[in-house]
């Protein structure tokens, strides 16, 4: 069983990888508005990915003999100001989810507690991987600006992730 302050948290991430997944489906809705189907797609697939963290974490918690208290999930908020500027939301939030998971992580090390460190090791690895995409196509964007020729192949090229 894992301590109540640590299941706090945990609930807590829960609902954080939802909040994402509830951000990024708005983000995904918007770019399907514009025409831009792989952006969309590429959008709604993160969003996918965020809701199976939370339910990684949501296993995790039960897992443990712990409870599960899902909270109110906020409203998703961003200004659009081209696509550049969503990417660059995205890119600010996971930093903020990176920075919550070394919560988790630093919390579970005050309590000698191996088996949360263990668990929310794959996070840590899954945030670097995340943060990394999301900066390449930030770093493409800012290259190329939103040129026509250019965004048509970064549309295609993302609608095909897996
Ligand atoms: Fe599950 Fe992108 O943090």
């Amino acid at each position: 069983m894992i301590s109540e302050q640590i299941n706090e948290i945990l609930n807590e991430q829960i609902n954080k990888e939802f909040y994402s997944g509830y951000l990024y489906l708005s983000m995904s809705a918007h770019l399907k508005e514009l025409g831009l189907n792989g952006f969309s797609s590429w959008m709604r697939k993160q969003a996918k990915e965020e809701v199976e963290h939370g339910l990684k974490i949501f296993d995790y918690i039960i897992d443990s003999d712990s409870f599960v208290t899902l909270k109110q999930i906020k409203m998703p908020e961003f200004e659009f100001n081209g696509i550049l500027s969503i990417f660059k939301v995205v890119y600010e939030h996971e930093k903020c989810i990176t920075s919550s998971i070394m919560k988790v992580a630093q919390k579970a090390e005050e309590e000698c507690d191996r088996t949360t460190l263990n668990f929310v090791d794959w996070f840590i690895s899954e945030q670097v991987e995340e943060e990394e995409a999301v900066k390449n196509i930030i770093k493409r964007l800012e290259l190329f600006g939103e040129a026509k020729e250019a965004l048509y192949l970064m549309d295609k090229e993302l609608g095909e992730r897996s």
